[in-house]
């Protein structure tokens, strides 16, 4: 399993839209500070109820994100989870469960607060994509 400052964390950044506006330089700097793991099929990558100290990314495969017996959402390479227990200290809110073999570049919850400070226009990338799971999660009313 890869660790920590994988040369091809920066690689795999490059490749995410949420770093593309983000320079070269930088991105090998922030690949540093997170961990690629890796995750079987079936494997509980998040558990709801547990405490939250990781910001993960997607690099490869594919999760499910499961409240119960419901699920919220399938999310896939270069996709995010994990960000609401990090921004807000709360219990996770969700199971997230690896469909695939499924690859993740993981943040410490130090290391997401860092990268957001200094890069407001990925903080502002992913409102946008916090806006789009809100919008998935509101029903129309019948009229
Ligand atoms: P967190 O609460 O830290 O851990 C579980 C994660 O599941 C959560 O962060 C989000 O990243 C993700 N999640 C929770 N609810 C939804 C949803 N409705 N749509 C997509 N992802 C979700």
């Amino acid at each position: 399993m890869p660790g920590s400052g994988d040369p091809d964390a920066a690689v795999m950044l490059a490749n995410v839209p949420y770093f593309e506006g983000i320079d070269e330089k930088t991105r090998r700097a922030v690949a540093k500070e997170g961990k690629l793991l890796s995750y079987d099929a079936g494997k509980m990558i998040v558990g709801e109820g547990g405490s939250g100290v990781g910001f993960y990314l997607v690099i490869d495969g594919k999760v499910q994100v499961r409240k119960g017996s419901k699920v919220l959402a399938t999310l896939e390479k270069g996709q995010f989870f994990g960000e609401m227990s990090v921004i807000d200290g709360a219990p996770r809110s969700a199971d997230v469960v690896a469909l695939a073999p499924t690859k993740c570049w993981v943040l410490s919850a130090w290391s997401f607060s860092g990268l957001v400070k200094a890069h407001p226009e990925l903080a502002m990338s992913m409102l946008k994509e916090l806006v789009k799971r809100l919008r998935a999660t509101q029903t129309v009313p019948a009229s």
